[in-house]
């Protein structure tokens, strides 16, 4: 496995991959591997003869008074874990590598972002497209996996790469959960004790959701009332939101009459948590 801070040491392995015909998985992250992280790099090792795994924090997709400084870092575990997995090419770029100076050309989401987390944190998914812009033209990948924990980041660089025509697929891969059904997240060590056993209320709360769907329920407000109401009795979490909308345009509906997704997002006292179910009843 190769393990590489700089761009043109990545680029040079990529041009010596391509040219012999060898397709390219990428896997973007920001380190602290779980098992959620390790379902990505299973499905790219399956799909592709080469795979890349990206580790960078990017300062750019954290807002202020956001947990940038301390989210968590384990360099070898990440790198035993690699390893482990198959990876072939570990890119683990440094602050000024991929940031040497202010950013003339900006980029801006102008659509799924008024909702959910895009609404919670300003400014995030515009630091998440540009951080990918970069890292997809840097490793040039024929695929890229993507959890559906973070669906909204699904939509958005699902857009991302259809308004701009980069020739990479997307995959989206289902959420890895512990087995009393919290999503696995690098933020959850961040969890008292009391707010881990609390926590797998999120998604109870969603599939409650889901279920007044499936017998009927087509209002929008009324389900988001029921997941709020189981929400708030099992767990002392602020909740930040609970939405319900079109899935993937994240547009607010009327009536429950095409996929959607609804999604919560809950502060505890160190970490805030998300979860969401993707549905569509008929
Ligand atoms: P990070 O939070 O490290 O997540 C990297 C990838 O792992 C994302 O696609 C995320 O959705 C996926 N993932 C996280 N937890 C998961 C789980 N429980 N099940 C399945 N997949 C899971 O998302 C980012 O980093 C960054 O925004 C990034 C895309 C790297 C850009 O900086």
């Amino acid at each position: 496995m190769r393990v590489s801070k700089e761009i043109h040491e990545v680029q040079k392995v990529v041009k010596d991959w391509t040219k012999k015909g060898k397709s390219i998985g990428f896997v973007p992250t920001m380190g602290f591997l779980h098992e959620g992280h390790i379902r990505l790099i299973q499905e790219a090792r399956k799909e592709n003869d080469k795979v890349i795994l990206s580790i960078f924090i990017n300062p750019l997709q954290f807002g202020v008074g956001e947990d940038l400084d301390t989210y968590p870092r384990d360099a070898d575990h990440d790198r035993n874990i690699a390893e482990e997995q198959g990876v072939d090419l570990v890119f683990l770029p440094e602050n000024a590598t991929m940031y040497p100076s202010p950013l003339t050309v900006e980029m801006s989401v102008t659509k799924r972002t008024e909702a959910l987390c895009g609404k919670s944190r300003p400014g995030h998914f515009d630091g998440v497209v540009t951080v990918l812009t970069k890292l997809f033209n840097i490793t040039q990948p024929d695929n890229t996996y993507f959890g559906m924990k973070d669906a909204q980041q699904v939509a958005v660089v699902d857009a991302l790469i259809n308004d701009h025509n980069i020739p990479v697929k997307l995959v989206a891969v289902p959420t890895v959960r512990e087995e009393d059904g919290l999503a696995k997240s690098s933020r959850n060590i961040h969890l008292t004790e009391k707010e881990r056993k609390e926590a797998p209320a999120i998604q109870e709360s969603l599939q409650i959701g889901r279920q007044i769907v499936q017998e009927g329920q087509k209002d929008p407000s009324e389900v988001i009332q029921a997941t709020q109401k189981f929400l708030e009795q099992r767990t002392h979490g602020k909740i930040d939101y609970i939405e319900l909308l079109s899935y993937p345009e994240l547009e607010s509906i009327e009536e429950i009459n095409r996929p959607v997704i609804l999604a919560v997002a809950v502060f505890y006292e160190k970490v805030r948590l998300i979860d969401n179910v993707i549905f569509y009843e008929d």
